[in-house]
């Protein structure tokens, strides 16, 4: 269980990964942050590229960051993006790579995915809830 507070401060700190997003062809922001089950958090942001494909989202910018350092197992995420300074319109929600990337490090029954536009205004979910029956490491292990 996170407390507010701990909510609180990964949604601070996906706002504030969000000002490094380098998004110049669709310039929609992304910042996310991740909390290790160690209380760290690894921040990331969108990194797009001039061949459009190989454009990383935030989330996985945040994933491969602490897999990269040796962390790989995580309790939550938070997400906020949009155009302009601030999120805006709707929230940004993971996409399904990013889902399924998150699925590989976590428990889906328990991992929460936080997105939000501000502190204050924001929606979560288990990944469970965000990528039901979804494909895990156990699959490969049944045959
Ligand atoms: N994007 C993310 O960073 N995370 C998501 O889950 C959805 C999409 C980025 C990719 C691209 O740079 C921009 O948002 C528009 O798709």
């Amino acid at each position: 269980m996170l407390t507010k507070e701990q909510k609180r401060q990964l949604i601070r700190e996906a706002l504030e990964a969000r000002a490094y997003s380098y998004s110049p062809y669709s310039e929609y922001r992304v910042g996310a942050a991740l909390l290790a089950e160690d209380g760290r958090i690894f921040r990331g942001c969108n990194i797009e590229n001039a061949a459009y494909t190989p454009t990383n989202c935030a989330e996985r910018t945040a994933v491969f960051k602490a897999v990269s350092e040796g962390c790989r197992s995580f309790l939550a995420i938070a997400v906020a993006g949009g155009k302009g300074e601030k999120p805006s319109g709707d929230y940004a929600y993971p996409c399904g790579v990013c889902r399924q990337v998150l699925r590989e490090f976590v428990d889906p029954s328990k991992f929460l995915v936080i997105c939000a536009r501000s502190e204050e205004d924001c929606r979560e979910w288990t990944l469970d809830e965000m990528l039901p029956e979804s494909f895990g490491p156990a699959q490969l292990e049944k045959g």
